[in-house]
Parts: C-alpha cells; structure tokens; sequence
C-alpha cells in the first residue's frame, strides 16, 4: 500500500494507476478498528477497484470543548490494518495540507444537517460536508463509501453530492457491533470499564425502540419514549435524544410507517455516543435493521 501525506503524489499515483479503474473512496479520522475493515471490504468487492482510504482527524467538524485534542491518532496500527485489508493507497494529509490557508469557503447542506446531531454540534455538519468535497476534489472517486452508523453524515454526504451534482456513487457499509450489542467507533477507547458496560445500553434503548414498533406501536412520542426509559434506567449521564424520524431526509413524522429511522445520542462519563436503527414499518409489519440505503 501507498502512504501520501501530500495531495499531488497521491493525484500522480491515481493518473498512472486508474486507467479505466473505478476509484473508491473510505474517508476516516483513523483509529481504524473492524468497522473500518468493513467499509474497506466494501470498496474492494468493487471489481477492479483501487481503494483509497483517507485519515484526517478534521479540526473544524470538532465544536468548541469537543474531543479534537483527545481524538485517537493510531497512524502506525492503521497502516498495518490498511495493508490487511488490501487498501491500494492511504492519503493520510497534515492540518496544513489541508488547510493552508484558514478556511472562507463552506458547504451548507440544509435540512438533513439540522436535526438530531445538528442541534447538539452547530456547525459539525457543515464542516463535514465542507472536508468531504475537498475530499472528493483531491480523490476525484467514483464511490465513496460511509458507515450506516453516522447515518445523518450519510444523508448530509448524499443530499450534498445530489444537491452539486458531484457524480460520485455512495455505498454505506453496515455497522458492525460487539457482542453486546455496542456499535464499534473510535471513541469507544475512551470509555472506562464500568461506562463501556454502560454503553452498550443505547443498543438495547434502540431494541426497546423495536419492541414498541413490533407491538404495534406507530405513536412517535411512544417509540421514543420507550428509547429514553431504557436510556434513562442504564444510567446515561445525559440523553442528547432518541427520536424516530423518516429515514429518507429526517422530517418529523406524525405516525410511524414507511422507512423510519431510530436515531439516539446519548453520553456516558465525558464520552458521546451514537447510534441508529432502521425500521420498514408497513402495513404487513415490521423489518428491522434495514439499510439506510
Ligand atoms: O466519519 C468520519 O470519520 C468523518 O466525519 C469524515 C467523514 C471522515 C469527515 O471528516
């Protein structure tokens, strides 16, 4: 695997080497665990791909008092972890790289950056949605693959390549679990051992969620009520939300039916954690762990 730290060697490297070949894209902040290896997998099922992970701990999506100091910087693991995995190259580029000068050019995806997360982190989305096309400017793929678990990332990146017409295919890559149920993410490394067994309650908050839905429940207010109890009786130490929302662009519903999404943040000690679920909820009943899309 190719190590770029600088943006024209890697544009070099992707002139000589795509010919013809299907670039694709896994952006990461690294410490790369087997949720990462996921997204990597599903890059390399494309045929004749040349998979490039990007690693960039991006300092503007961090809000004030948020974690970019403490955020874990593991290059050396992740590299041997990229070579595993097949990456055919690695654009691991420094703050000045990136930002040589400060940064005056934003994106703004309106709508699916407002709710949910977007309340709680003013401005994450937008600098998400800003790194993300230099991203895809300096990579110029032709996929880019994101995990389901940041699933409002997920639809922010794929209103903004709708929205500018960016022609980059998107694929999301499942989320891949502990054994209990604890959503895999790079800030779990921070949790101590009595809040990681906390933690794993905001998976079972999201199967209270389900358990509501298969009962019959459709009242929105109810599902995300038996999220919160749950939340509240595992010992959280703030609950940021747990709503249900329409999965395609996160509008508010009144009833619960169609492609819904269980979104939650919750914190346990200084860690914040998310997670999801996705519900097809229809008349016949209910399918659960869907694909975002
Ligand atoms: O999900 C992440 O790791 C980051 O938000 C991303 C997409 C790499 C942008 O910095």
């Amino acid at each position: 695997m190719d190590v770029f730290r600088a943006i024209e060697p890697l544009q070099g490297f992707l002139a000589e080497r795509r010919q013809g070949r299907p670039v694709v894209l896994v952006p990461t902040m690294g410490a790369l665990h087997a949720g990462h290896g996921a997204c990597v997998a599903v890059g390399r099922e494309v045929p004749g791909a040349l998979v490039v992970c990007s690693i960039f701990v991006n300092p503007t999506q961090f809000g004030p008092g948020e974690d970019f100091d403490a955020y874990p910087r593991t290059l050396a693991a992740d590299v041997e972890h990229l070579r595993a995995w097949r990456c055919d190259a690695l654009f691991s580029p420094s703050r000045e790289v990136m930002y040589p000068e400060p940064p005056r050019a934003w994106v703004t995806v309106d709508g699916v950056s407002e709710p949910l997360c977007g309340r709680f982190r003013p401005g994450h989305f937008r600098a998400v949605a800003t790194v993300v096309t230099k991203l895809f400017h300096i990579v110029t793929p032709d996929l880019a693959v994101f995990g389901q678990k940041d699933a409002q990332q997920a639809l922010v990146v794929r209103s903004l390549v709708r929205q500018l017409n960016m022609g980059v295919g998107l694929r999301l890559c499942r989320t891949v679990r502990e054994p209990d149920g604890l959503a895999l993410s790079s800030r779990n490394g921070y949790l101590t051992p009595d809040e990681r067994t906390r933690a794993a309650g905001l998976y079972r908050a999201l199967g209270r969620a389900r358990a509501a839905l298969e009962a019959g429940e459709r009242d929105p207010a109810a599902v995300e009520r038996a999220a919160m109890t749950s939340l509240r009786a595992d010992g959280f130490d703030r609950i940021d939300y747990a709503e249900v929302r329409r999965a395609d662009d996160l509008c508010a519903l009144e009833r619960v039916e169609g492609r819904v999404i269980l979104a939650a943040a919750a914190w346990v000690g200084r860690t914040r954690l998310i997670d999801n679920m996705v519900f097809d909820v229809e008349a016949t009943g209910v399918v659960a762990d869907v694909a975002l899309f």
